[in-house]
């Protein structure tokens, strides 16, 4: 008789135990970028809720961000870096092909050697990473997963592009994922809409190189972008309460993915949160920094007050892919 292989299974639920973000210095305001794309800073506002945005300077990196961010997070979790377990990196701007930024991360960290890898989906990519570590804790595979959201998109921005310049930011955010006595993150809802692939990306490196370099700036098709997420994303946002058992009036706190305030107003009134749900309006000072975006959002509401211990959040991050996901959380 063959032998049987023994498994192992995690702690029975999983929770956010700290949050911690890092916010380039460098304040950008519309008048800054107004000039390049023929706009203004009344359309900006208008049409997108951004006021300003902050940009890293040379100094700024992907990796440097990160840590700074992962670092606050295990100091509000009361966590040595030693203690963890996994480092997952979601991003699409860290220009090194290979290796992950998750391992330079996790090194300067000072960590032990843990599992580390980046995840590639884009604006969804905080809440796949959310979505894994619940999984990992309560699997058994890790018991603290640091997730992190960290971009550098001044770097992919093509500044003459009226459809993108003023949108995307810098920054980065991270929690720590851990074992819990009671659920703090409910049942993902995720998924990919392949069909319309190409609506925001990068080009091909070698098409690039082909037209004589420089950098592989983001492009996207906003208008088709904004109505997919204003009247999709609200469906999948209403599948993550279900699935968690929570109804709209349970609520405290809705943390989308800050892409743009008129996609999320549209997905408030969608969802019929009630005016007792504090909403994230991060993207008004921070612009749209893609991955990073929830976990900056949800540090900046905690920091004000807005968003206290215990509290129920509901996240969702949808973005190029295009890809989505969404969950519950208990706010740490
Ligand atoms: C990008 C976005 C703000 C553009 O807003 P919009 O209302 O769709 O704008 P449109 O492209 O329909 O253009 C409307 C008008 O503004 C003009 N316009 C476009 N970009 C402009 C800019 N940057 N500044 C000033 N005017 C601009 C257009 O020329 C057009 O003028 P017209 O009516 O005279 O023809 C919007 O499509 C959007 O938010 N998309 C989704 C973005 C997003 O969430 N991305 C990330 C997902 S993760």
């Amino acid at each position: 008789m063959s032998a049987t292989i023994r498994t192992e299974t995690g702690s029975t639920h999983a929770a956010f135990l700290g949050v911690g973000a890092y916010r380039p210095s460098r304040l950008v305001p519309n008048s800054e970028v107004v000039d390049a794309i023929d706009s203004s800073d009344e359309w900006i506002q208008q049409r997108s809720g951004i006021k300003t945005r902050r940009f890293a300077g040379e100094d700024e990196t992907v990796v440097s961000m990160a840590v700074a961010a992962s670092q606050k997070a295990l100091d509000a979790a009361g966590i040595d870096a030693q203690q963890v377990d996994a480092v997952i990196v979601a991003t699409i701007s860290h220009l090194i092909q290979t290796p992950s930024a998750a391992t330079a991360i996790a090194h300067a960290l000072g960590t032990a050697q843990p599992a580390a890898f980046d995840i590639s989906a884009a604006c969804a990519g905080f809440c796949h990473g959310v979505a894994l570590a619940n999984d990992m804790v309560r699997g058994g595979s890790a018991r603290h997963v640091l997730v992190i959201g960290v971009e550098k998109l001044s770097d992919i921005t093509d500044p003459t592009d009226r459809g993108t310049a003023f949108i995307f930011a810098d920054g980065a955010g991270a929690v720590v994922v851990g074992p819990s006595d009671t659920p703090g993150i409910g049942p993902v809802v995720w998924g990919s809409d392949g069909e319309h692939y190409d609506h925001i990306r990068t080009p091909d490196w070698r098409d690039v190189l082909a037209a004589g370099g420089g950098m592989p700036n983001l492009s996207m098709k906003g208008n088709e972008v904004f109505r997919w997420a204003s009247y999709g994303m609200a469906k999948v946002a209403q599948q993550a309460l279900d699935r968690a058992g929570i109804t709209a009036d349970q609520l405290d706190v809705f943390v989308p993915h800050q892409a743009n305030n008129r996609i999320t107003d549209t997905m408030a009134r969608a969802l019929r949160l009630p005016d007792t749900v504090r909403i994230a309006r991060d993207i008004i000072d921070a612009g749209n920094t893609s991955a990073a975006s929830i976990p900056l959002a949800l540090d900046r509401m905690i920091a004000d007050g807005e968003a206290k211990s215990g509290d129920l959040a509901l996240l969702i991050a949808f973005g190029a892919g295009l890809a989505y996901a969404a969950q519950v959380v208990t706010v740490p």
